[in-house]
């Protein structure tokens, strides 16, 4: 997308980076935007369930939160009806992200990968990744983009992950996965990458090395070219 063609020196060639609570983070809006449809439904819901959906799809997210409805059954038609509002509800949240929401550390940090020659993607579960990638400034930045629209499966499924390999016409085995949900960890382990956790992935001690802030990622990765 407007870069020119790089080539990996090191053992890696691509890094494929998770977009919710990696890149940027939209969690208060899933947050909001599920709570208001549990209210509505007089189910109880709270942070601890909000965690569950990390990485998941909207379809799973919502068979979540409705773990705990107690009503009458609802039929297929009345779910993708919840989970559209939901959605709508989210995106207007989301139309209030601008660059300000894109932390400077994440900015330099993939600018210094870039520099180093490797190639940058995105692998998320989110159908809205483009839209969000546009309000954060980040809309032509990376070399491919796999996310909620190319995918059947979603993690920890490696099929998001795989698409952006392919994507990216780099092999699975070349790129490292960087995540923040243990499912995505699971699914860039299962995609053959190699793994870095951040934030709740990180803190549960998943995926072959930890970082405590993006920042980090820059000398965790000088480590692996060795
Ligand atoms: C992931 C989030 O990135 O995208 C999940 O971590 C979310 O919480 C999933 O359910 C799907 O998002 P969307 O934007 O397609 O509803
Ligand atoms: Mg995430």
């Amino acid at each position: 997308m407007g870069h020119p063609a790089v080539t990996g020196t090191g053992p890696y060639e691509a890094v494929v980076f998770d977009l919710d609570g990696v890149i940027c983070f939209t969690d208060v809006y899933h947050y909001r935007g599920w709570k208001s449809i549990a209210d509505e439904l007089g189910i109880p819901f709270d942070e601890t369930i909000n965690n569950r959906l990390r990485g998941v799809s909207r379809m799973e997210s919502l068979e979540i939160v409705l773990e705990r409805y107690e009503g009458e059954p609802l039929s297929d038609a009345r779910k993708e009806e919840l989970a559209a509002t939901k959605n709508e509800r989210y995106r207007v949240m989301l139309g209030d992200m601008s660059p300000a929401d894109l932390d400077p550390s994440v900015r330099t940090t993939l600018d210094e990968l870039r520099g180093r020659g490797l190639k940058l993607a995105i692998g998320s579960s989110s159908k809205n990744a483009t839209f969000i990638l546009e309000r954060i400034g980040l809309g032509d930045y990376f070399d491919a983009i796999s996310d909620g629209t190319n995918i059947t499966r979603s993690k920890p499924d490696p099929e998001v992950f795989l698409k952006a390999a392919e994507f990216l016409g780099v092999e699975p085995e070349r790129c490292v996965v960087v995540e923040d949900a243990v499912a995505g960890i699971e699914a860039g382990e299962a995609a053959g990458m190699y793994t870095v956790a951040i934030g709740d992935a990180a803190d549960q001690g998943a995926g072959d090395a930890q970082i405590g802030t993006f920042a980090e990622l820059a000398d965790v990765l000088s480590r692996l070219d060795g």
